[in-house]
This record gives structure tokens, C-alpha cells and sequence, in this order.
């Protein structure tokens, strides 16, 4: 039941739920017990089942797993994109899924920053544009926000391609590019799904050197990867996903 006395300690209503400092966050990201069932029609997938984790601020967590064992919608559940059937998720101490979707959405855009396997930019925004987009709830001037999305294209060496749409760059300027997106607002943690599966061995290592750069920062960095130049890097911890469940990678 420590999770409940836990539950009852944190008093979070929609407006003072503001996270300044990582010191007094506990957890980065916490999972009790999550389980996702998909019923499609009379079947039930259990994509995710009793998963237990805890991820700290520095940590670099890395899953491995064979297609459909269900890396990306555990990827989802921490992200907020979607809801455990059962369990408790926690970021930055906060559980999400008590609040609603306009609160997990702006908790989403300060907190999470989403890389994809397809990249996932608009593709109607310019690169400059695309690292604008999550900055949008933000008090700043539209002129700080395109200086600090500037910066960030700059992070990424892709200042020079900043008022390229994204059919205009290859994979790998698109997955920078993505990275760039995904650290607007400063978020504490990184979720990547699959970043490097579609880029060539170039593009690859850029996208693997940028993700550890990320966690030098002390950011928490989620990867779900076959990446064998992720999986090996020293101080990651390895689990793998198999037909749902999360295991410590011996
Ligand atoms: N929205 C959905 N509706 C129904 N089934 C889904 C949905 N998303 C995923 N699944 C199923 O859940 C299982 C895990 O999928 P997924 O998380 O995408 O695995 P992975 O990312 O490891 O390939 C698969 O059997 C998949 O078909
Ligand atoms: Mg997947």
C-alpha cells in the first residue's frame, strides 16, 4: 500500500503543478504494474503486461524487443499519448492519468520530448517552423521563440537548412531536425521510438551521438532500439520487451 500513501502525499491541482526543479523530483519516471489491453472485437491484445519501472534523471534506458512485442505502446504510456488499462504511470511524480487530456497534452509539450522512427515533422512547416511548434503555449515573444529554435538548429547543425520543408531534406536532416523539435520547452526526458532504424550508418551516428549529448545533460533518455551501437554503449541499462512483459537484460 505504499503506493497509495504515496498517491495521497501529492496534491497537484491544474494550476500550481509547476516542475522547476529536477532535485526534488523522485522519480523521472515511475510504472507500476502497467498492463495495455487492445479488444479488437471479441480478441484482446495484451500489448503490455505488469510492467514495473523506475527511471532517474542521467539514466539511459534502452528496450529492446522483436516487432509487436510492445515497445511503442509502453513508449506511448510514458509519453501520455495513451492510457495504461491498468496500473499507475508517474512522471516527474505527477500521475498523468488522473488529469485530462488538455493537462496531459501541455504536461506532454514541457516534459516529453517525442523522437519517432518516421521523423513526424509537419510537413507543411519549414525546419525552423517544425522546432517552433511545441514552444507554442509559451509566454515568450515569437522572436525569443524562433531565436531559441535557432539555437536549437544550430545544436543539431542544421541552422543552415532552417527554411527547408521537410520533402526538401534527407532522413537523417529530418531526424535532426526531429531531435531539435523534441528539445524545445528543455524537457527532462527524451523518448525515442526506433530513432535510427531508418537512416544510414552516417545519419545513424549522428542521431546516436546527439541522443548521448541529450543524456550528458542529465536528462533521462527512453529508447526503444535494435540499435546495437545504442544497446552497447557503456552506462546504458538494457531491458527487453517480449510478448508484453519487461525484463532486465541479463
Ligand atoms: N492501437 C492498437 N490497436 C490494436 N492493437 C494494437 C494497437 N497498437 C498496437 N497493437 C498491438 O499491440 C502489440 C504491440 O505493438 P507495438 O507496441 O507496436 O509493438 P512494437 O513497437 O514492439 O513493435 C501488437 O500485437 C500490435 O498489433
Ligand atoms: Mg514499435
Amino acid at each position: 500500500m505504499a503506493d497509495d500513501d504515496y498517491l495521497d502525499a501529492v496534491d497537484y491541482t491544474r494550476d500550481d503543478l509547476d516542475i522547476e526543479d529536477l532535485e526534488d523530483v523522485k522519480h523521472v519516471v515511475r510504472l507500476v504494474d502497467v498492463h495495455r489491453v487492445f479488444a479488437l472485437g471479441t480478441n484482446q491484445i495484451e500489448a503490455v503486461t505488469g510492467v514495473n519501472l523506475t527511471v532517474d534523471a542521467g539514466d539511459f534506458v534502452v528496450v529492446s524487443g522483436k516487432s509487436g512485442s510492445g515497445k511503442t505502446t509502453l513508449l506511448n504510456i510514458i509519453g501520455a499519448i495513451d492510457l495504461p488499462t491498468r496500473g499507475r504511470v508517474f512522471v516527474m511524480d505527477v500521475p498523468i492519468n488522473d488529469y485530462d487530456e488538455s493537462f496531459r497534452a501541455s504536461f506532454r509539450l514541457n516534459n516529453t520530448g517525442f523522437i519517432f522512427q518516421s521523423y513526424n515533422l509537419v510537413s507543411t512547416l519549414t525546419a525552423i517552423e517544425n522546432v517552433m511548434f511545441p514552444m507554442q503555449l509559451s509566454e515568450k515573444s515569437r522572436a525569443e521563440i524562433r531565436d531559441e529554435a535557432m539555437s536549437l538548429l544550430v545544436s543539431v547543425e542544421m541552422e543552415h537548412r532552417a527554411d527547408h520543408l521537410p520533402w526538401q531534406l534527407s532522413s537523417g536532416e529530418q531526424q535532426r531536425i526531429a531531435i531539435a523539435r523534441a528539445m524545445a520547452n528543455d524537457p527532462p526526458i527524451i523518448l525515442a521510438d526506433e530513432p535510427t532504424a531508418n537512416l544510414d550508418g552516417y545519419s545513424g551516428q549522428k542521431v546516436r551521438d546527439l541522443l548521448f549529448e541529450l543524456n550528458k545533460q542529465d536528462r533521462a533518455i527512453i529508447v526503444m532500439t535494435h540499435d546495437e551501437g545504442i544497446i552497447n554503449q557503456p552506462n546504458v541499462q538494457h531491458y527487453k520487451m517480449e510478448l508484453g512483459v519487461l525484463k532486465q537484460h541479463a
